[in-house]
């Protein structure tokens, strides 16, 4: 069994979407324990309450530096018997600590092939622009497990589709949401299925 953290910051329909593929059944072995946000306005956390998932608002600027801000993120994680995280549109950087206690255990999704359109600056809709850009003929969804540097460990799922000659930045990251949506709770599928892919 997988105890899954979810951490977000905004409107969550990663979330929305590992919700549904456990409503649906086509999760087995998952159970969502914990939801953590930086935003207490966010999306993320009224879904998971309107779900009767513990949803906690945890931000850094409520402690004085960042390693008071890990263990309280650690012990939240302990009380509530998490062992698995997913970062599902969280925008702030995972503290060092977190990365260290769960090695292979944290995953993100990003919305690009990575390794390209990602690191530093590279996120919501800058990703998209940047992909437009650069004029490429691809772009699509990654999961990857969470290490020390940005959108960097390795490669758990990944699926392109291509850019269209119109689409805008708007166009192209709502046909990689839906990428998203899809890409995410099959990947967390496939790690709970496979108890040693993550070990
Ligand atoms: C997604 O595009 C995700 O890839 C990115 O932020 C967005 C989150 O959307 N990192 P949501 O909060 O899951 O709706």
């Amino acid at each position: 069994m997988l105890n899954v953290a979810v951490l977000g910051s905004g409107r969550g329909s990663n979330f929305q979407a590992i919700l549904s593929a456990l409503q649906a059944g086509t999760l087995p072995g998952v159970r969502i324990c914990l939801v953590l946000s930086n935003n207490s306005t966010a999306g993320i956390l009224e879904i998971a309450r309107a779900n009767d998932i513990p949803a906690l608002h945890l931000s850094q600027r409520q402690f004085a530096d960042e390693s008071a801000f890990a263990a309280a993120m650690l012990e939240a994680f302990r009380c509530a018997g998490v062992d698995f995280l997913v970062l599902a549109g969280y925008m702030k950087r995972v503290p060092a600590l977190i990365v260290q206690t769960f090695p292979r255990r944290i995953i993100n999704i990003h919305p690009a092939l990575l390794p390209h359109f990602g690191g530093a600056g590279m996120y919501g809709m800058h990703v998209h622009e940047a992909v437009i850009a650069a004029r490429s003929a691809f772009s699509g969804a990654t999961v990857h497990f969470v290490d020390e540097e940005y959108d960097h460990g390795s490669t758990v799922l990944q699926k392109e589709i291509p850019v269209l000659p119109d689409d805008t930045p708007a166009t192209l990251a709502s046909r990689v949401l839906e990428v998203e949506h899809a890409l995410l709770p099959e990947a967390l599928r496939r790690l709970a299925s496979a108890p040693d892919a993550h070990t």
